[in-house]
């Protein structure tokens, strides 16, 4: 019994003294090669208090450090996950993993900071950050939030000013799906693609057209299709195109950068992809159950074994996922994320005659670093330095915490994994940390295997074992203007001289002569 569980809310006592070597302020990563985004070498890793204070070959210590030998390893920064749910009211139930359980299980699987989704409360945007702050008391790593808008109106949009200036949140997440509950219309998101410019925010879009979604669901309906597949089928990827398209070509029509969230189907892709080959700023998330499942298992006549794999996008027919990692590797998607968003077997069962009333969601959060590390490195796809920045790197640069977090360098924080490239992994329902009955990847295995996650300068995870401290995680705040927005106002000034230039007409023009 590993659970988080075991770990959490009980008295067990979480107090620095029971948490053996983590107790140490000091400590020393031997002899590893210590990966970036942008470099690689053998050195060590010397941190003091949470913070890396350097990193160079043949660092001398005191005996009052602790030494982690990293021979034959990978140093990296620890994963960020930039997309999470936990703790989420959804679909008349709640995710059962919170802010405790779901980042144990992150810590478990080399992920030290995720950013999280606070819905707000009757369109509510302080409400909403509130009921948020509570859920996330009991932290065990860091951890920052977007924010989704639900509805428009004056106090929404000021709102959203207090957010970013005040609070740490430098992105919003505009829903183009789930009709009659979270979507909202384009005439929304035109307005809020407008105030997240003004704020250097950056908009982000859950990419289907929520009415033909609809249409499509009653279609099935009447079909007499209301399993786990009618999922699939109705909402087919062509409405993830077109929701992406609509989104990108509002963002450009603004000029202000996007975020599409969840990247599942090729179509999406290639939005985004014709969208940066003409410059402009589209950030693509493929998340990990798009990059590696498809979805022959939503036919699966178990339905417990079927409905375990609903989410929205759908996971798409094999193919999408071959060309999503191909995406990846050429940079035409940026990093990945995991939509971490569980629900138990009972929960799912909600919709055992109809398939709209299965709650939406799947794993990830424990398994994406080693999933990653298996089918894009060890494939060879991808270097181990393009491995640090689609899983960790780039995610703190487009939410603007570079290089505190997403780097091994002296002054960053100490959030660090060791990866041993000999070792291997296995993914199994009995033995995950996050309290979900059921792993959409149970019995997966591959090479790579996270040994060591330190967060904040301690070790969290250590010989299969994790030592958490509720309460331990920080809130990181995100400043505004990431990397994203240098030079838009350039392109803004070009643009509106371009549309003040006389216009030059002859007198001799006369439309009136015929
Ligand atoms: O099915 C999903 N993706 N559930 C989480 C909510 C969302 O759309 O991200
Ligand atoms: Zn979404
Ligand atoms: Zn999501
Ligand atoms: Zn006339």
């Amino acid at each position: 019994f590993s659970r988080a569980d075991q770990f959490c809310d009980a008295g067990l006592g979480f107090d620095e003294s029971t948490c053996g070597t983590t107790s140490s302020s000091k400590l020393l990563i031997k002899g590893g090669t210590v990966v970036n985004a942008h470099h690689q070498e053998v050195a060590d890793v010397y941190v003091e208090d949470g913070i890396i204070i350097a990193v160079k070959p043949n660092i001398k210590v005191g005996d009052d450090v602790a030494v982690l030998d990293a021979t034959g390893k990978y140093v990296m920064p620890g994963g960020i996950d930039p997309h999470t749910h936990l703790a989420f009211e959804f679909m008349g139930t709640q995710t059962v993993d919170d802010f405790f359980s779901g980042q144990a299980a992150a810590l478990a699987g080399g992920t030290t900071m995720h950013i999280d989704f606070v819905i707000p409360v009757n369109g509510s945007l302080s409400a909403g950050l509130e009921s948020y702050e509570k859920k996330a008391k009991k932290s065990c790593m860091d951890y920052g939030f977007h924010m989704a808008i639900t509805k428009w109106d004056e106090v929404v949009s000021q709102e959203m000013e207090i957010m970013v200036k005040e609070k740490g949140i430098n992105s919003f997440k505009f829903f183009l799906a789930y009709k009659g509950a979270l979507m909202i219309s384009d005439e929304l998101l035109l307005q809020g693609l407008k105030k997240c410019k003004s704020l250097g925010a950056l908009a982000m879009v859950h990419a289907e057209n929520g009415d033909a979604v609809y249409e499509g669901q009653e279609r099935m309906i009447e079909l007499g299709i209301t399993g786990p597949e009618g999922h699939a089928l109705s909402r087919p990827a062509v409405l993830e195109g077109e929701a992406t398209s609509r989104a990108i070509r509002l963002a450009s029509f603004v000029n202000t950068p996007l975020y599409v969230v969840h990247v599942m189907s090729i179509d999406a892709m290639e939005e985004i992809a014709r969208a940066r080959k003409a410059g402009q700023r589209v950030i693509g998330e493929p998340v990990v159950s798009g990059l590696i499942l498809d979805d022959s298992v939503l036919w699966d006549p178990d339905f417990v074994n079927a409905a375990k794999y609903v989410m929205s996008p759908p996971i798409r027919s094999s193919g999408h996922d071959k060309a999503l990692q191909a995406a990846l590797s050429t940079g035409i998607l940026q990093l990945v994320g995991t939509d971490h968003c569980v629900f138990n077997s009972t929960q799912k069962a909600v919709g055992i005659d109809d398939f709209r009333k299965i709650p939406n969601g799947v794993n990830g959060i424990e398994e994406r670093m080693h999933l990653v590390w298996d089918t894009m490195v060890e494939s060879g796809q991808i270097s181990v330095s393009d491995y640090v920045r689609i899983t960790s790197t780039e995610c703190a640069r487009i939410f603007n915490i570079y290089p505190k977090k997403g780097a091994i360098l002296a002054g960053s924080d100490a959030d660090i994994i060791i990866l041993n490239p000999n070792a291997s992994f296995e993914i199994s329902a009995k033995s995950h940390h996050t309290r979900s009955d059921t792993n959409v990847y149970d019995g997966k295995r591959g090479k790579g295997k996270v040994e060591v996650t330190i967060s904040g300068g301690r070790i969290v995870w250590e010989n299969d074992e994790l030592k958490v401290v509720p309460g331990a995680g920080k809130y990181i705040e995100m400043p505004a203007f990431s990397y994203l927005f240098d030079g838009i106002g350039k392109a803004d000034a070009q643009y509106l001289s371009s549309l003040r230039a006389p216009v030059k007409r002859s007198q001799s023009t006369n439309l009136h002569s015929s």
